[in-house]
């Protein structure tokens, strides 16, 4: 199969869909590898590593799109991507359709096929999301502390205190991948963590994990009242998979909370967890409503290029491999948590979350049906 890695084109996107080592082997299982020149430059990769690996370098996107049978990136196609999609080409990416209606009918009306990384799912866990939200989790609590410094329009607390003065209150919103990375980051600066979840299982979970600066507690509207009154910063890391994320803060409880605290909404690729937070980019990422710090990038991970580079390509080339060696139909028929990724196919929804937040279940059909 054909398989091409463009350049990642959204705001200070500096991750590449694939590493030389990810290209080799792909090429050593008899694949045509298509990289866009200079794709691998954000992460320090070169043209010449991938051509060492056995790739092609083709000069544009559009060559890169117009020959590849299978697209391996890391974000969601953007605008000047869409009419570069083919008809029945596989886009293997994140694509978080519920937060994106523009990018959803793109999709539907180029009908492609598109297996997003964020829904491929593997008893309960999503081990195409787990490296990314690694990072976002613990960088997450690193852009609260940043922010909550003088200069950037914080109240000026260092996040650990000192000798005789009290740590910052960091409040997290959701136990999971990126809640528990946040946590472990700001429990090892010393701050005072809270930690909220609705899973029992994974609440226990995190009792028996964490250390003693943080305390999990169940999320319901009166425990995240009390919290949000005395917490410094805020990190929203709540998931539904496939879902828009539950807007858990309103804007009236901004009142609540602290001038100068600062909410991290990581979850905002999935439309995040704060009423007020729109997307963000790193040229801009934060704005301030009712003297509420909001930092709300989309592709955190960007930031880190490289990690971030060499964590999803580990994670996203297992199932690649699969998906080119048997084409998209056999291997989601095979493999159910591929069957779980698949969102869209040629028109057609196969993702119910997906159809549900576009009212289209009218073309919404499960992956098993569409594939068979
Ligand atoms: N902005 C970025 O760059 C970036 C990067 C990586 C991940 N993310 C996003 O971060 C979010 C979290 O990802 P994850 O991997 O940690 O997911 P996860 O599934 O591991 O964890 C989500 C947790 O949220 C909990 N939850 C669900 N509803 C809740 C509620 N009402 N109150 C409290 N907890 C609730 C679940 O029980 C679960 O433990 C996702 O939206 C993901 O797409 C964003």
């Amino acid at each position: 199969m054909k398989i091409g890695c463009p350049r990642e084109i959204k705001n200070h996107e500096n991750r590449v869909g694939l590493t030389p080592n990810a290209a080799c082997a792909y090429v050593q299982a008899g694949h045509e590898v298509l990289v866009e020149s200079g794709a691998g430059l954000g992460s320090g990769l070169s043209d010449q590593e991938y051509v060492a690996a056995g790739a092609q370098i083709l000069p544009g996107p559009a060559e890169v799109w117009g020959a590849a049978e299978m697209i391996v990136k890391v974000k969601e196609p953007l605008e000047p991507e869409y009419p570069l999609m083919r008809p029945g080409q596989l886009v293997y990416a994140y694509f978080h359709f519920a937060a994106d209606e523009s990018l959803f009918r793109a999709c539907l009306e180029r009908r492609i096929v598109a297996l997003a990384y964020e829904t491929v799912q593997e008893g309960r866990a999503l081990p195409l999301l787990k490296p990314m939200s690694e990072v976002a989790g613990r960088m997450a609590c690193l852009m609260g502390a940043f922010y909550i410094s003088s200069p950037q329009g914080g109240p000026g607390l260092l996040p650990m205190g000192v000798t005789g003065v009290a740590p910052a209150e960091v409040l997290i919103l959701g136990g999971g991948v990126v809640g528990t990375n946040a946590a472990h980051i700001a429990a090892g600066l010393n701050a005072n963590v809270v930690l909220l979840d609705i899973s029992l299982a994974r609440l226990e979970y995190l009792d028996e994990i964490m250390p003693a600066n943080v305390l999990s507690l169940y999320n319901d509207p009166v425990t995240l009242e009390t919290r949000l009154k005395t917490a410094d910063i805020i990190i929203g890391a709540v998931l539904i998979p496939g879902a828009r994320a539950p807007r858990l803060i309103r804007r009236e409880h901004l009142k609540l909370m602290k001038p100068g605290s600062v909410m991290v909404d990581v979850a905002i690729d999935q439309g995040g967890c704060f009423e007020t937070s729109r997307p963000t980019t790193h040229s801009r990422p934060t704005f301030v409503v009712d003297e509420v710090i909001h930092y709300c990038v989309a592709n955190m991970p960007g930031a880190y290029a490289r990690t971030s580079t060499f964590a999803l390509s580990n994670a996203t080339v297992s199932y690649g491999l699969k998906l080119a060696a048997e084409g998209v139909e056999k291997a989601c028929r095979e493999s159910e948590a591929l069957r779980l990724g698949l969102n869209m196919y040629q028109g057609r929804i196969t993702c119910k979350p997906v159809a549900e937040a576009f009212g289209r279940l009218d073309i919404y059909a499960p992956a098993a049906e569409v594939i068979a």
